[in-house]
């Protein structure tokens, strides 16, 4: 007999890997070539040089103690590389001690929920968002308080205020944002921060930012820890270094914010009694020497803006993403049923209703050429029979 609230969870099981079994059982009965799977965001860009280089040299060393324990905050070599990266970035001087090294954004996630939730608070995410949030946030009793973004999936501030209540601990932000691929421009981050600020408690703003480096159109995504006040940085490599199966990300509480000591100590704490003890030895050691290195950011903006066209000019609606991995078109009937009306076409994609968004629908952009200049057909094909383009 298992946990009740664990059993429903699997009974309604994950949308996105629905959609990836489904993508497997079509590949089988129609060979890969011929499914265009644009449902799972793993980035399929290798790990830079400077990643392998520092692999290599790590493994070769004769050094000793390089896969032993270590304080539950990290490497200090890794907090220290992560704290002057920060500040550099931010402007503002990040301590190390404000660093704590993690399993994954996931991770850094989770510790940071379980630090600040009392049973019962409320955290305020923004939908569309990434669904495993409603998990974290119920991991640590909290309760999800879903606030819509506007119709360019922005926050919508006036929304946000009316959410806020005497119980809200936190809001969760992303961005550049899955599914949606906005950026928060300074100014959005300026009026949320002023919002939060002018509440008779504290609200911890929690940022969540896997994909910071991965921005287009000559965007850039400005700094959360420069343009908001009570902030706590959940960072990975998964992205950026496209290390998602290294588990490997931080923690890091703003200078600024106002109980910044307590609050990176609590962290620290969470870190270890969740389970994870420290985030992975090795991979804090790699990215002591690969914290400036990024993956070929460019070759994504080139297939984001592939995609785009082919979706666009099959007469879906769509706003070009500034960042992430991913296009957020609208659909032109139910999400669920036109995703499903998709895989018949062969063509995997994900329902909004997965983020939270239903009417719109996720297409990840990390999948190769291939995929992507063979599902022109489909698409066209789809938007045919809706009518968006001409038979
Ligand atoms: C918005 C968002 N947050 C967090 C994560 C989890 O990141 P990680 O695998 O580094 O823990 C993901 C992974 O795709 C994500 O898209």
């Amino acid at each position: 007999m298992i946990a009740k609230r664990i059993s429903e969870k699997l009974a309604s099981g994950s949308m996105i890997r629905k959609m990836f079994e489904e993508g497997n059982r079509l590949k089988a009965i129609y060979g890969p070539d011929a499914v265009y799977d644009f449902s799972i965001g793993n980035p399929d860009l290798e790990p830079p040089v400077e990643v392998r280089n520092a692999v290599r040299t790590l493994a070769m060393s004769e050094e000793t103690g390089i896969h032993a324990y270590m304080s539950n905050s990290g490497h200090q070599v890794a907090r220290d590389a992560v704290a002057s990266h920060l500040s550099r970035i931010s402007g503002l001087p990040v301590d190390s001690s404000a660093v704590c090294m993690t399993v994954g954004a996931a991770g850094a996630m989770n510790a940071v929920l379980r630090s600040v939730l009392d049973p019962g608070d409320e955290v305020i995410v923004l939908a569309p968002f990434f669904m495993e949030y409603l998990s974290y946030i119920d991991n640590h009793d909290g309760k999800a308080v879903v606030v819509r973004t506007d119709d360019h999936f922005q926050p919508d501030l006036v929304a946000v205020a009316e959410a806020i209540t005497a119980r809200t601990k936190a809001i969760i932000v992303n961005s550049p944002n899955n599914p949606s691929g906005v950026i928060y421009d300074e100014e959005t981050l300026h009026r949320l921060d002023q919002l939060l600020l002018s509440q008779d408690h504290l609200i911890h703003i929690i940022s969540d930012e896997p994909y910071a480096e991965l921005a287009y159109n000559g965007k850039s995504v400005p700094s959360s820890l420069a343009n908001l006040t009570n902030v706590i940085v959940c960072y990975s490599w998964s992205k950026s270094l496209s290390l998602p199966g290294e588990r490997i990300g931080y923690a890091a509480v703003s200078p600024r914010h106002a109980d910044k000591a307590e609050l990176s100590q609590a962290i620290v704490f969470c870190n270890r009694i969740l389970g994870s003890v420290n985030a992975p030895a090795f991979f804090q050691r790699v990215i002591e020497t690969a914290i400036d290195a990024k993956v070929d950011v460019a070759n994504y903006e080139y297939r984001m803006n592939l995609l785009y066209d082919i979706v666009t000019n099959a007469g879906f609606r769509c706003q070009k993403p500034d960042g992430a991995l991913y296009l957020f078109p609208k659909a032109p009937e139910d999400d669920v049923a036109f995703a499903a009306n998709c895989a018949k076409h062969n063509l995997l994609v994900v329902p909004g209703s997965a983020f939270l968004c239903p009417g719109y629908f996720r297409l990840a952009f990390c999948v190769s050429e291939k995929t992507i200049r063979g599902s022109e057909k489909a698409f066209r094909e789809v938007g045919q029979s809706y009518g968006l383009i001409p038979g």
